[in-house]
């Protein structure tokens, strides 16, 4: 019984970590890397890829929820005074655009936890 539960909470963290993949693709993937990469992808970056996101986040906070909240945040209403990346990030790729009004914070939690997964760095 103890085996069949442990079992049931593995599938259950599986799939809130799909999701958060799925979410991150859909939501991010037309700029930044997420997902699996490959080589049209890296070809065409018009963002800086996740797992310097996730790099910057941890450089920059020193708990997992402040990081959490700086990816949550600036995706919501990226502006200048939040931004980690140089300046000069803006000229190369042009400016991220709000998405506050076209993901929610559950969402965009999903898809920061998926940013800061440990495998990825
Ligand atoms: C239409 C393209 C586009 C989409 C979609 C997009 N971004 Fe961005 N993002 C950018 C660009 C361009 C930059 C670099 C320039 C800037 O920050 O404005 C950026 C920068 C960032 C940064 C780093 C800012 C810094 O300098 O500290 C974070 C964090 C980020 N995006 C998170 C997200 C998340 C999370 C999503 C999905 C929910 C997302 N972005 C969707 C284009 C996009």
């Amino acid at each position: 019984m103890k085996k069949y539960l442990l079992l049931t909470l593995f599938f259950a963290l599986t799939l809130v970590a799909n999701e958060g993949e799925e979410l991150a693709v859909k939501h991010c993937g037309e700029c930044h890397l997420m997902g699996v990469t490959s080589k049209e992808k890296l070809d065409n970056m018009k963002a800086p890829p996740y797992w310097a996101l996730a790099k910057k986040a941890r450089e920059a906070y020193g708990t997992y929820e402040e990081q959490a909240t700086y990816i949550i945040e600036y995706a919501k209403s990226p502006n200048e005074q939040m931004m980690l990346f140089p300046k000069q990030t803006i000229e190369k790729f042009g400016k991220m655009p709000p998405l506050k009004d076209k993901i929610s914070d559950k969402e965009l939690k999903a898809i920061a936890d998926y940013t800061l997964e440990d495998k990825f760095n």
